[in-house]
């Protein structure tokens, strides 16, 4: 359980907050698009484009979150309200190692440790490094930032990353989106096949002309399921071009992660890792980076940039029309099988995730080995 600690002498107006009990737990995990899943890394931000010294504010699951790098280049994440009158810190100062707030100069550690009170006079003795701003843990991994949102930060999970790139150097681009929908609905459409040849019709991908019976062998894996190695569909002139000698593996993991790779002659040339996370009930930010292996290729990052941001945005733009009919809060039948099946798994995953943390006990993962068909 954690609670904030009262400070003597301090006049607090912050509530104690506790966790679900698990019977409550049990009972917040139902629902399509009701709850967000907590006790997981959520992507937060593309590490290039946050320089040293620098700092960005994002709102993560309703929770406003100060996000840096300090002047040693190390990530920094807190939360971005003062503890004292409640002002944002993103709306302060940033020195590359200490963050001052705009209001009454308290200054923060990027641990989110107070380290001064400039009100204070000499002999008023007060522990400062008793206030603390709420801190995150906050990794870079491949180049991506990313932030821990939960309680339980004592055992933390393995940071989602991009596949098929161990000891490969690589050239990555990140391009952001923002899905006008609950995270539950952008996930199951990221990993939903049936949706692909009607929404992704374009001259250099496909169409629904080619519709073909598809059978695809799934294992679970992780904290979530891996579609096992094959040769990618012929429909696409990108595939058609590069030939017959290419594998792909595309895998799916918690909290919202779709990852694939292509490898030529058992080499990844290319690997990508689509990332999910909620802003607000209503609001979900998709990112997609893009690594590729070919060297001296960095150049071509705009054309990568352009190619996926037309590929999202097809996806976006059914987004928004979803959105439309979501606001009469209709009833839906999310999951037909076999196509749906892998959406019928995020939600299994993503409940079991919650409910494990909860009763602190390992995850199971839900999925079943299975093959599924689908026509697309
Ligand atoms: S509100 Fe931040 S120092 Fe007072
Ligand atoms: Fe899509």
């Amino acid at each position: 359980m954690s609670t904030t600690p009262t400070i003597p002498g301090l006049l607090q107006t912050t509530q104690v907050q506790s966790e679900p009990a698990v019977a409550t737990a049990r009972e917040q995990v139902t629902g399509v698009g009701t709850w967000f899943l907590r006790n997981i890394w959520y992507f937060a931000y593309p590490g290039q484009q946050l320089k040293s010294g620098k700092t960005v504010a994002k709102t993560i699951l309703g929770e406003p979150i100060l996000i840096g790098r300090d002047s040693s280049g190390k990530v920094f994440a807190m939360k971005d309200v003062c503890p004292h009158q409640a002002v944002p810190l993103s709306m302060g100062r940033f020195d590359g190692c200490q963050v001052e707030c705009p209001f009454h100069g308290w200054k923060f550690g990027v641990d989110g440790v107070c380290t001064e009170i400039p009100s204070l006079v000499d002999d008023q003795d007060f522990n400062v490094c008793r206030i603390k701003a709420q801190a995150y843990p906050c990794r870079e991994v491949q180049g991506s930032i990313w932030v821990f949102i939960g309680d339980h930060t004592a055992d933390l999970p393995a940071v989602p990353v991009a596949p098929g790139l161990t000891d490969i150097k690589y050239c990555q681009s990140t391009v952001t989106l923002m899905i006008p929908t609950h995270i539950d609905y952008a996930c199951a459409a990221l990993i939903d096949p049936a949706h692909v040849p009607y929404v992704h019709n374009a001259w250099w991908w496909r169409s629904t002309r080619n519709m073909k019976e598809k059978s695809k062998k799934y294992i679970p894996d992780d904290n979530g399921w891996t579609m096992v190695k094959h040769q990618p569909p012929g429909h696409s002139i990108v595939f058609k071009l590069i030939g017959k000698k290419i594998e792909t593996e595309i895998s799916f993991r918690l909290p919202g992660c779709r990852r694939e790779y292509l490898s030529y002659r058992g080499r990844t040339f290319l690997s990508g890792i689509s990332t999910l996370t909620p802003i607000d009930e209503t609001h979900t930010e998709l990112n997609h980076t893009t690594y590729w292996t070919i060297p001296g290729t960095s150049f071509i990052s705009p054309i990568v940039d352009y190619f996926v941001r037309e590929f999202l945005g097809q996806d976006k733009t059914i987004a928004e029309m979803q959105e439309v009919g979501l606001r009469s809060k209709p009833n839906l039948i999310m999951t037909i099988k076999d196509a749906g099946t892998p959406g019928h798994w995020y939600f299994l995953l993503k409940k079991e995730w919650a409910l494990s943390r909860a009763e602190s006990r390992p995850f199971k993962n839900p999925v079943i080995e299975s093959i599924l068909r689908w026509r697309s």
